[in-house]
């Protein structure tokens, strides 16, 4: 046989070049239709031409939109910041397109984002999420004011090696609209379900994104499922302590609910320990009970402890390099590793 481009993989080596298992290859194999055909099948495996494997890793890369929901029904557990850094990372170090979607009233991801002072003026003038959700509930005769396009920030993120994560700004005034939205009789929503008004309101910007990161409030209410609609999986970012790690059975459940209502799934992606202290005796034990319990999402390898750079990290300042914003010795590489986890998990789920 006589192969012209010369070089020839097997399916060790894609899995290898795609950073996921052999088993997620071979469900790309059977599931998708624009798998490049073997040239050859050994008795090792089938072999496939270098190139088109190449060309078709690029294509599959290009056209999925992997969109993850951050959720624990505590706050103060380190969704925000563990949304930020897997969105600054993923940029400043994947190369990856990253869109933040802030669907807590808190505003955190914003701030962090684009400083307390920008985003003041934008709320002023509705441009942030709740405009979305406020015009779901307005009288008849009154027009839409949510404008995608001014609400939409482009480029942001102080850390000047963050080139591609862009963000839609929340409001403090999502807490009304949480409130209100769950005591609409739902007749009086013609055109969209309360759980579809994110989906249609974003639909067209999704494709335009490798990862689209959502922050959501410490609970299950109208909002945080406005943004599960969407989602392909979700993470779990929690203290390793009793009452942190309470509610997970009830998010799992309720998620899988959901998924089945929807008729999507919506896969868990596993649970990030944070603020982790190690040689405290409940941190360890709570770590060691949620290691061994096999009906909890699975956790990541990676643990952030407590400590004052991720903290830190909090503030709007502009610096150059994640290295700078993370600390070169500590946190960088850690948070690094986190998010090639993320990554790995989140492209075999697809
Ligand atoms: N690993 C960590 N070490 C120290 N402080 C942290 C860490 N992760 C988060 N924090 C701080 O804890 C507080 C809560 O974190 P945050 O991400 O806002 O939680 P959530 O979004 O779940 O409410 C913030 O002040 C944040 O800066
Ligand atoms: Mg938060």
């Amino acid at each position: 046989m006589d192969f012209p481009e010369g070089q020839l993989v097997g399916l060790a080596e894609i899995a290898q070049m795609a950073n996921v298992g052999r088993t997620v290859v071979a469900n790309w194999r059977v599931r998708d239709l624009k798998f490049p055909r073997p040239v050859a099948e050994l008795r090792s495996g089938p072999v496939f031409r270098l190139d088109q494997i190449e060309r078709y890793l690029a294509r599959r890369r290009k056209n999925m939109t992997y969109i993850v929901s951050t959720i624990n029904l505590k706050g103060g557990v380190g969704k925000t910041t563990t949304t930020v850094a897997l969105a600054e990372f993923l940029s400043g170090e994947f190369g990856r397109k990253v869109l933040v979607v802030d669907l807590d009233p808190q505003t955190n991801a914003t701030t962090i984002l684009i400083s307390e002072n920008r985003w003041s003026k934008l709320n002023d003038k509705g441009h942030t999420l709740a405009t979305l959700f406020h015009d779901a509930l307005r009288p008849d005769n009154e027009p839409e004011k949510f404008d995608l396009k001014a609400t939409l920030q482009k480029g942001v993120s102080p850390v000047s090696a963050v080139g591609t994560v862009d963000l839609l700004p929340s409001s403090l005034d999502l807490i009304d609209v949480q409130d209100r939205l769950a005591t609409m009789p739902s007749g009086r929503f013609y055109a969209s379900r309360p759980v579809d008004l994110l989906h249609k309101a974003v639909r067209p910007l999704l494709p335009n994104y490798d990862y689209v990161l959502i922050d959501c409030p410490p609970n299950l209410g109208i909002v945080t499922l406005n943004g599960l609609r969407i989602s392909n999986g979700y993470i779990i970012p929690t203290i390793p302590d009793v009452l942190s790690t309470y509610g997970i059975p009830q998010i799992q459940s309720r998620v899988a609910d959901f998924a089945r209502d929807i008729g999507e799934d919506i896969v868990e992606l596993g649970i990030v320990v944070t603020k982790y202290r190690t040689g405290t005796t409940v941190h360890e034990n709570t770590l060691a009970r949620m290691k061994t319990d096999s009906t909890l999402p699975e956790l990541f390898d990676e643990m952030v402890p407590e400590a004052n750079q991720v903290a830190s990290a909090a503030e709007h300042v502009a610096v150059s390099t994640l290295r700078q914003k993370y600390g070169y010795a500590g946190m960088f590489p850690l948070l690094r590793n986190l998010t090639e986890e993320f990554i790995k998990r989140a492209e075999a789920s697809l």
